[in-house]
């Protein structure tokens, strides 16, 4: 991970032997850090969203996996591999919609089966490779980057960019996958804005990726997500930009609820619906994304903005948490090696193994 530079934002960070999160509820209004040394308090962060977003919840989840592993008292490998296990589901029923969460926590049981080392140095060995996850998404990010950049409209000289939600640093290891986008756009003097859609109920787009383009100067205006289709009718959109928390082997994406709705807007205005996505977002065993569970939120999250409640009590709510995007909607998916036609995307990934 590039020098860990002041004002950069890293919202999941290991530091001697416990794990610091930034407190995502309570921003903008206050910066605040969480401290955690037990795994029991990462499935707290966790479903608390304290963290949030797909990557840094696979973070997050991995050195939680290591704190967890830490206690369990035994030099009996097999022992230790079953109280591990039970530990890893704990972690992955947190957030089972969450792609990268569920392959961290996969990625970490498996290096422990593959290994004949001591349960000591199991324990070492875990804690070395949550931190290589950390570093390889921040490496994966750059690239996100980089390709999506390339792959965006050549003109104009400075782009407008819409985003749904937050994939910035606050849901990475701090460079983001859609917001990295924006980030080397920014970089290269290629982005005039971005138009941040506030995303409701959790406010992400509002909340978090305005505060990330505020700590870094970036241009951003705010919209509620019922402007998104009259913003590029307007001709105020180059092109939108969005993160996924699954995509199915066909392209199908899986994202935050109304990322479905922003694909229709936007090949209705001709312009390119980019999804940003590290390889391991992709599920290979689900051929589609048709007729998928989605999660549900509480209702009460539809019913209040913050403390003030919106509606009246007791009124139905429905509150799915995501939807999913067809591929045919999406101009491409840009992942670590290289921005893909949802079409090619199984024949890619066989070309990657
Ligand atoms: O509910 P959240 O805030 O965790 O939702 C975040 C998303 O939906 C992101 O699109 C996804 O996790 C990818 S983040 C790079």
């Amino acid at each position: 991970m590039a020098q860990l530079s002041e004002t950069h934002v890293y919202p999941v960070l290991w530091h001697e032997d416990h794990v610091l999160l930034i407190d995502q509820r309570k921003l903008p209004k206050e910066y605040s850090v969480v401290s955690i040394s037990r795994c029991e308090d990462i499935l707290t962060a966790i479903a608390s969203r304290i963290v949030r977003g797909g990557p840094a919840l696979g973070m997050a989840a991995a050195y939680g996996l290591y704190l967890g592993a830490t206690t369990i008292q035994t030099n009996d490998r097999t022992a230790f591999l079953e109280r591990l296990e039970a530990i890893a589901e704990q972690l992955k029923s947190a957030r089972p919609d969450k792609a990268n969460l569920l392959w961290s926590v996969d990625y970490l049981v498996k290096q422990v089966r593959q290994s004949s080392a001591s349960v000591d140095d199991l324990k070492a060995d875990l804690l070395k490779n949550a931190q290589k996850i950390q570093q390889q998404d921040w490496e994966i990010c750059v690239a996100i980057g980089k390709h999506g950049l390339a792959a965006l409209p050549q003109t104009p000289a400075k782009l407008t960019l819409y985003t749904h939600c937050n994939h910035g640093a606050l849901a990475t290891s701090g460079f983001g996958t859609s917001l990295g986008i924006v980030r080397t756009a920014w970089q290269e003097s290629r982005l005039a804005k971005v138009i941040a859609g506030e995303t409701r109920p959790w406010l992400q787009g509002s909340r978090l990726t305005a505060w990330e383009c505020v700590q870094e100067q970036i241009p951003v205006t705010i919209v509620t997500d019922s402007m998104a289709a009259h913003c590029m009718k307007r001709g105020m959109v180059d092109a939108v930009v969005v993160g996924a928390d699954r995509i199915a082997a066909n392209g199908d994406t899986v994202n935050k609820i109304g990322t479905y709705a922003l694909a229709i807007a936007a090949q209705a205005h001709n312009l390119p619906f980019l999804v940003a996505a590290p390889l391991s977002t992709v599920d290979f065993g689900l051929a589609t994304g048709d007729g998928l569970d989605i999660a549900q939120g509480k209702g009460t999250d539809v019913c209040h903005l913050g403390d003030t409640v919106t509606c009246p009590a007791d009124v139905d709510t429905y509150n799915p948490l995501a939807d999913v995007t067809p591929a045919d909607l999406i101009t491409a998916i840009v992942t670590e090696h290289g921005a893909i036609a949802p079409a090619e995307l199984a024949t890619f990934a066989q070309r990657q193994a």
